[in-house]
C-alpha cells in the first residue's frame, strides 16, 4: 500500500522545508488538492500552482493531483506543466458520459495516468463502465472540501464492493481512499482493500513525518 501526502494543510512560511521533510520520511506521492470555489467552496488553485512550482524543484517524487473543480478540462491546461504522474477528476463534475470519455482521453492524450473520483454519495456501480479505461478509482471518505474531517464509515462497504469488482473482472485499476484516514482508521481501510491511502493532516500535524507514515505503512 502506497502513501499519497495530502499538502492541502501545509503552512505557506515553510512549505519547502515541509516538501523536502516529507520526501525525506518516504511519502510515495504528494496529493495535491485543487479547489476551484464552485464544485467546492474553498478555492485553493494560486497555493496549489504555487506548491507545485516548489515542489518541482526539490523532488521528483510523483504528483498525485485531486481536482474538485468544474471546468476539469481548464484546469488539466494548467497543471500539465509540472508533468503529473496522475489526475484525477470528479465524476460528478461532468454532465454526461461522453464528457467522462473525453476527459480521459485528454488526460491521456497528454501521458498523464487518468483517475475518477466519487463523493461519499455517489454510488460505485456509476464508474464501471470506465473502470478498463483509467488507472485509479478515488473513493472520497468524507464530503471533499477540505482537511481535518471525520471519516464517513458507510464509505468504506463501498470499497469493499470495488475491490470485490476490481478482482472478479481482472482490472488493474487502483483503488485510492481520502478523506479522514489517520492511525486510527488506516486498518479498517486497509482491510477494506485499498492500494494508496491519502492523509493530509495526521501527517503534516504529527511530530514525526517519517514515523507517522511508517505506521501508516504498516
Ligand atoms: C478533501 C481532500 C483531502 C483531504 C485530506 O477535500 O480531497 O485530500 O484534504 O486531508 P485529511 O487527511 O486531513 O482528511
Ligand atoms: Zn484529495
Amino acid at each position: 500500500m502506497y502513501i499519497s501526502t495530502s499538502i492541502l494543510s501545509v503552512e505557506e512560511q515553510n512549505s519547502t522545508k515541509t516538501f523536502y521533510n516529507l520526501e525525506e520520511a518516504k511519502t510515495d506521492y504528494f496529493h495535491i488538492d485543487v479547489m476551484d470555489g464552485k464544485f467546492v467552496e474553498n478555492n485553493t488553485n494560486e497555493k496549489m500552482l504555487n506548491y507545485c512550482n516548489i515542489i518541482k524543484q526539490i523532488s521528483n517524487l510523483p504528483l498525485d493531483v485531486h481536482f474538485m473543480v468544474n471546468d476539469v478540462k481548464k484546469f488539466v491546461e494548467e497543471y500539465i506543466k509540472f508533468e503529473p504522474d496522475i489526475i484525477t477528476f470528479h465524476y460528478e463534475s461532468c454532465s454526461s458520459d461522453e464528457e467522462v470519455m473525453e476527459l480521459i482521453n485528454y488526460i491521456k492524450e497528454n501521458n498523464i495516468k487518468v483517475g475518477i473520483s466519487i463523493k461519499p454519495n455517489t454510488t460505485v456501480e456509476r464508474i464501471y463502465k470506465f473502470l478498463p479505461y483509467i488507472h485509479l478509482i478515488l473513493v472520497m471518505t468524507v464530503e471533499p472540501g477540505k482537511g481535518g474531517q471525520e471519516l464517513i464509515p458507510e464509505t468504506l462497504e463501498k470499497i469493499e464492493i470495488l475491490r470485490k469488482y476490481i478482482d472478479n473482472n481482472n482490472l488493474d485499476t487502483y483503488i485510492e481512499a481520502d478523506g479522514g484516514i489517520n492511525l486510527n482508521t488506516i486498518d479498517s481501510i486497509k482491510n477494506a482493500g485499498i492500494d494508496i491511502a491519502v492523509s493530509g493532516s495526521a501527517i503534516i500535524k504529527s511530530e514525526n513525518y517519517k514515523e507517522t507514515i511508517k505506521k501508516l505503512k504498516m
